[in-house]
């Protein structure tokens, strides 16, 4: 027949694996363990035993004791890791994170602003007002239906100059205007090497913006910066004209520098467009009201350009016959400085908190 001891073991152990509740099974702790429960009332009672049955009994009562500790140790560790686990359930981590800072734009439809915990404006960080613009202008081009493309800041002679129809000696090539690498790949010097790219892999349509860094050797002014930001675009479609062209930009204009804004083309040269058109916005809204400031290039996709592709895909998918396209290229660090009234370019890299704070 088993000890008693054995037989209140074997109580205890079944009381706490069937405990369903934190309450149920610290009841049993104090029933079995607590200063009046069962095992200490056996301690007790091991004085009155004879003494050659005290040191078996001793031995029996700790092995009860840890035996009972560990069981229930065990089953308050089931509870904690159940309560986690009730917890982590109620979180959706295939929800998009909410972005700290960032008071003046909300276009990332993605993004819930409202849920989360809500933080001080002191502690709170914010955008550079570069990345703002650069959120804005994507913004922007995204509701007329242009998508993201993206492409590396180091790029081949081809991609940036041979595809666009610049020829060897055209003057950009120079060593004096762009960076070259040992190996002869150098950084690129706009993002139109995307629009190439985004050609080469895709058959028209295509309604795409490129934004990115690009690099020109320029010595580093209140005006001129070696790297600056770029959103270049590029639109392919049947009877694509001037007149899209224009509207589009228009569009653009006015939803970034506001309603009353006036646009002007003015007729330039690149090699890669024909026509080529620079863009200039007059807005009362801005400082310089009553100026008019030069904010893009822009023109009708030079068809050579479209060849260019055609012979890289080996095959005729962008015949000029058949597509046409507008193109143009935005210069990110200019609107930022014409936007906000930024005089001197080099404020947007020198991190000066008292600059950045002002786009909080
Ligand atoms: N790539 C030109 C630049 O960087 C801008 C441009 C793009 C002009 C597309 C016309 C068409 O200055």
């Amino acid at each position: 027949m088993a000890h008693p001891l054995e037989q209140l073991r074997d109580h205890a152990l079944r009381e706490v694996e069937s405990a369903t509740d934190e309450q149920a099974l610290e009841a049993a702790r104090v029933k079995y363990l607590g200063r009046s429960g069962s095992v200490s009332t056996w301690g007790e009672q091991m004085k009155t035993l004879a003494k050659e049955e005290k040191p078996i009994v001793g031995k029996l009562l700790n092995e009860v004791r840890n035996a009972v500790t560990a069981a229930i140790e065990s089953r308050a560790a089931q509870f904690r890791s159940q309560k986690e686990s009730v917890g982590l359930a109620k979180i959706d981590i295939s929800l998009p994170g909410t972005p700290s800072g960032y008071s003046g734009y909300s276009g990332y439809s993605g993004y819930s602003r409202t849920a989360g915990y809500s933080r001080t404006t002191e502690s709170r960080g914010s955008f550079h007002p570069l990345t703002q613009i650069l959120e804005r202008s994507i913004e922007i081009f995204r509701r007329m239906g242009f998508a993201l493309a993206d492409g590396p800041d180091i790029e081949d002679e081809w991609h940036c100059f041979d595809a666009l129809n610049t020829p060897p000696e055209h003057p950009a090539r120079n060593e004096q205007d762009t960076f070259y690498l040992p190996d002869g790949r150098l950084l690129r010097t706009h993002t139109s090497t995307v629009q190439i790219r985004t050609m080469q892999s895709a058959p028209p349509p295509i309604r795409v913006i490129a934004p990115g860094a690009a690099y020109r050797r320029d010595e580093l002014d209140a005006t001129h910066s070696p790297q600056f930001h770029q959103i270049e675009g590029l639109y392919v479609d049947e009877n694509v004209s001037v007149a899209d062209l224009k509207g589009a930009l228009e569009f653009f204009m006015r939803e970034l520098f506001g309603s009353g804004t006036d646009v002007q083309f003015r007729p330039h040269y690149f090699p890669f467009t024909e026509p080529s058109l620079e863009v200039y916005v007059k807005s009362k809204a801005l400082k310089k009201g009553e100026q008019w400031i030069e904010v893009a290039g822009s023109g009708v996709v030079h068809p050579a350009v479209f060849e260019a592709v055609n012979k890289a895909r080996g095959d005729k998918a962008y015949d000029p016959e058949k597509w046409s396209g507008y193109a143009f290229g935005l210069g990110m660090d200019r609107l930022a400085m014409i936007l906000f009234d930024i005089p001197d370019l080099r404020l947007f890299a020198q991190n000066d908190l008292r600059f950045l704070k002002q786009f909080a």
